[in-house]
């Protein structure tokens, strides 16, 4: 498949989309491919891709992995079902949990959560399926930021050196590496996805594990999981390209009912941005922090502490692990 990019005001959405289903149908031919829904722009714009290519030889699954923002396994497989789509719900959460006990350092908690998904988990649905082929919705910064040594994307390999066929024994299709997000999100719109779908807020591969600073947990997630779901509640009219609540490992002093609370902090981030290579905060009014600020600190149990990131990317990146 070609490599070099697209930008998304030169995109022929149409065109673009002929060109992936055949080529995609020469690659795997009448065999069966697979590929992992997590129902974020990149894999819904793969998945619909792959079905118009191979119909039902495409198997899609839904990875429970335990790090999921709250009933988003359920809500992803009736969306899908409404587009014909069969999707595949399969509970991981353990081996994602025990592949992410004691580990603190951001870089070793990428490569837990994308080993556990391709050697352990994947790869053994893929084996076991019998595909040979694995439809994956790498975009083109997810490629750049990893070469770049900025973070480690947990769906790059081949331009890392890593050969997947020799390493998880399967090929992997990226119809999507010449695109940036904004290019995607054209394309979604253009395979019928709904706006839901096409201009949702990205959200990284590690999931909740990347808004969890230090250790991942059961109970961390859940933590930030319900101060995500305030998060979302609260920015959804904010019109920003991404917003988030990242679970802090240090605590602060506060105070509860009259007495010390040694408690939890949660920090907010809100942004603008075109295409999440440069990203500035948005400038949210500052009724809506306020109120953000004390849902979270009554609604979320132990946090005592909300603060907003003031820093643009760069120097910061978006994700804070
Ligand atoms: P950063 O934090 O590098 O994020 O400024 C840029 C964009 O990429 C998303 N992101 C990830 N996506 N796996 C992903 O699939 C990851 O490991 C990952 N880390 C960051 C992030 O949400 C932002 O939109």
């Amino acid at each position: 498949m070609k490599t070099e990019e697209i930008i998304a005001q030169e995109l022929n959405p149409q065109e673009f989309i002929k060109e992936k289903v055949s080529e995609i149908s020469s690659m795997v031919g009448d065999g069966l491919a697979i590929n992992a829904l997590s129902g974020g722009v990149d894999s819904s714009a793969v998945t619909m891709l792959g079905h118009k290519a191979l119909g039902n030889r495409l198997k899609t699954y839904f990875i429970d992995n335990g790090i999921m923002r709250k009933d988003e396994p359920r809500q992803i497989a009736e969306l899908f079902k409404k587009l014909g789509v069969h999707v595949e719900v399969l509970d991981a959460q353990k081996p994602f949990f025990d592949a992410l006990k004691g580990i603190t350092d951001p870089e070793e908690k990428r490569e837990a959560v994308t080993q556990t998904f391709y050697k352990n988990v994947f790869g053994k649905l893929v084996k076991e399926s019998g595909a040979k082929y694995l439809l994956q919705g790498t975009i083109l910064t997810d490629v750049d930021e990893t070469i770049a040594g900025v973070k480690r994307q947990h769906n790059v390999f081949e331009q890392l050196g890593i050969d997947p066929q020799k390493a998880f024994g399967y090929k992997i299709i990226e119809p999507l590496v010449q695109l940036r997000k904004d290019g995607v999100r054209k394309i979604a719109e253009a395979l019928g996805l709904p706006k839901s779908t096409y201009s949702r807020m990205p959200f990284p591969g590690p999931a909740l594990a990347a808004r969890v600073i230090g250790e991942v947990t059961p109970e961390k997630i859940k933590t930030v999981r319900l101060a995500t779901t305030i998060t979302e509640e609260e920015l959804a009219s904010s019109g920003a390209f991404q917003y988030m609540a990242i679970l802090h490992q240090d605590r602060v002093t506060g105070m509860r009912n009259g007495k010390r609370d040694f408690g939890l902090q949660i920090e907010i981030r809100c942004w603008d941005s075109i295409d999440a290579r440069t990203a500035t905060p948005t400038k949210l009014p500052y009724e809506v922090l306020d109120k953000l600020a004390n849902r979270i600190a009554t609604e979320v149990p132990g946090v005592v502490s909300v603060t907003y990131n003031m820093t643009r990317k760069p120097p910061s990146t978006i994700e804070a692990v």
